[in-house]
């Protein structure tokens, strides 16, 4: 089937709506608006409260009818080249919970990158999955992660050949992308599915100077993030998956498992208008965006202090793609941390970052941003850069040391599930050694786990956390955030 790209069915039904005029007798209480609080009706606007319904109330009808939804879906699954896709209210999140759903059961094995996003450790413990990793090296002068390589891919599946999938994240937090094709044919000689985590590549399939995306490279079922880096609204993803390797009635039921019964009608709306933007002007308004991002890269790169990541950076082989429009940029040279750098630009520039770590910023570039928002960022930049020059040395320590040394992973005792459902209790980090996590401990710098519920701690991993709580690197998961104890399974 072939639809025409520029139809945008669940728009059109949501605005048909509205311009209907319904007396609503159904959610919410605030009846489209009527009854809203002044100051909300304010900040929403009485356009956006008009349509804040529910999916059952009366953009289709009352029936559970899903007519216009699937229709949606389809032209999406067309445009991402995939045989079904479904719209997620839930982020990718719930895109990854309900792909290890449906791939995994309890005690199984599914292949996945070790600094895979913690959707997917919610996934494990949802299935009961045991993890089989793979270890992405860690750049030393950025702090960030690489991509894992099809190798490690191949060795992983011979010595674990009863894994039910290889899950891999491409393109990273940074833009680097994995040789998906080489992943795919690996895991594909071996039977498995191959997953992609592509949240931060919605746009890649839209634009030929952009890296590839995972359908065309191969995959079985990927999920990306509409609301990241193009129009659909915060928490908006899509889902999608080919019938070939991957049981799509099993996953239908997952996605529904995973995702409000009340969907707000906005956000398939914005997921649908997203879609048609990409497939009628993604490429022309990316190849826009490619550009002002390698202006800013090549201004910014010019600035005594300032780095701003590059395709150049990484001789890696695992490192396949680079998407030029996610700027990493490190004002470490100058003394400031990637926090205090974020701090300067939004205290003194009004400059909103994406992210901050103790080494990096990370900005997204897009077909929203205008060349005068690119030239604001960079006279910015300029600005602070020459400020901050000659008082070098002011800012946070690198954590350099603790990146070149991280600790191995010991082994998995219990399941992420048995460990998380076990009855468990905080201990000293100085008496852990021996004993079994019940939590996940990632530190940032790089942002991989140097522990997973259910794993073995050893004398190595106590003095490396040891090492990351006195130079104050910000760690994820642990109840006990400054590291003083750990959760460990009683
Ligand atoms: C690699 C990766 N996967 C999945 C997700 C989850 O995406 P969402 O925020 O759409 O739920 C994120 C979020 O940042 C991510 O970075």
């Amino acid at each position: 089937m072939s639809f025409d790209q520029r139809d945008t069915p669940y728009l059109d039904a949501v605005l048909r709506y509205r311009a209907t005029g319904y007396t609503p007798f159904h959610t919410p209480g605030h009846k489209l608006g009527k009854g809203a609080p002044e100051r909300l009706r304010g900040l929403l606007g009485e356009p956006c409260l008009q349509v804040d319904v529910a999916m059952a109330g009366g953009v289709e009808d009352t029936r559970e009818s899903t007519h216009l939804i699937r229709l949606a879906e389809d032209h999406a699954a067309e445009a991402w080249g995939s045989d079904r896709c479904w719209f997620l209210v839930n982020g990718s999140t719930s895109g990854i919970h309900s792909l290890v759903l449906t791939l995994c059961g309890p005690g199984d094995e599914v292949i996945i990158p070790r600094n895979a996003h913690k959707s997917m450790l919610a996934g494990l413990i949802f299935s009961g999955a045991v993890p089989v990793y793979l270890e992405p090296d860690v750049d030393p002068l950025w702090g960030i992660p690489l991509t894992v390589s099809a190798e490690a891919a191949h060795r992983a599946l011979a010595k674990h050949p009863a894994a039910r999938a290889v899950f891999v994240i491409s393109p990273t937090y940074n833009g680097l992308g994995t040789d998906l094709g080489a992943v795919a044919a690996v895991a594909h000689a071996a039977g498995v599915p191959f997953v992609t985590d592509q949240a931060w590549g919605p746009h890649l399939r839209f634009c030929p100077e952009l890296p590839v995306d995972a359908m065309t490279a191969g995959a079985d079922a990927a999920v990306v993030s509409t609301h990241k880096l193009i129009s659909g609204i915060t928490q908006t993803s899509v889902l999608m998956a080919r019938a070939e390797r991957i049981n799509l009635a099993r996953l239908d039921s997952m996605v529904a498992m995973t995702q409000s019964t009340s969907p707000q009608v906005l956000m398939y709306a914005s997921i649908d208008a997203a879609r048609q933007q990409m497939a009628t002007r993604g490429a022309e308004l990316w190849r826009g965006a490619i550009q002002q991002a390698q202006w800013a890269r090549d201004e910014l790169n010019r600035l005594p202090g300032i780095r701003c990541l590059g395709e150049e950076t990484f001789t890696a082989k695992c490192v396949a793609s680079f998407d030029p429009t996610r700027l990493t940029i490190s004002s470490h040279d100058l003394g400031h941390s990637g926090y205090e750098l974020e701090t300067a630009l939004r205290d003194d520039y009004r400059i909103a970052v994406e992210a901050a770590d103790p080494l990096n910023v990370v900005l997204n570039v897009t077909y929203g941003d205008s060349h005068a928002d690119i030239e604001k960022l960079v006279a910015a930049f300029r600005d602070y850069a020459g400020r901050r020059a000659g008082l070098a040395g002011g800012g946070s320590a690198a954590p350099a040391g603790l990146l070149a040394h991280a600790p191995e992973f010991t082994r998995q005792v219990l399941s992420p599930r048995e460990a998380f459902f076990a009855s468990s209790g905080a201990l000293p980090l100085a008496e852990c050694s021996g004993r079994v996590s019940a939590e996940m401990v990632t530190p940032y710098p790089p942002g991989i786990p140097v522990l997973g519920p259910g794993e073995a701690i050893s004398d190595e991993i106590v003095a490396y956390l040891q090492e990351a709580a006195t130079a104050g690197l910000k760690v994820h998961g642990p109840e006990d955030r400054s590291l003083q104890s750990l959760r460990v399974v009683a």
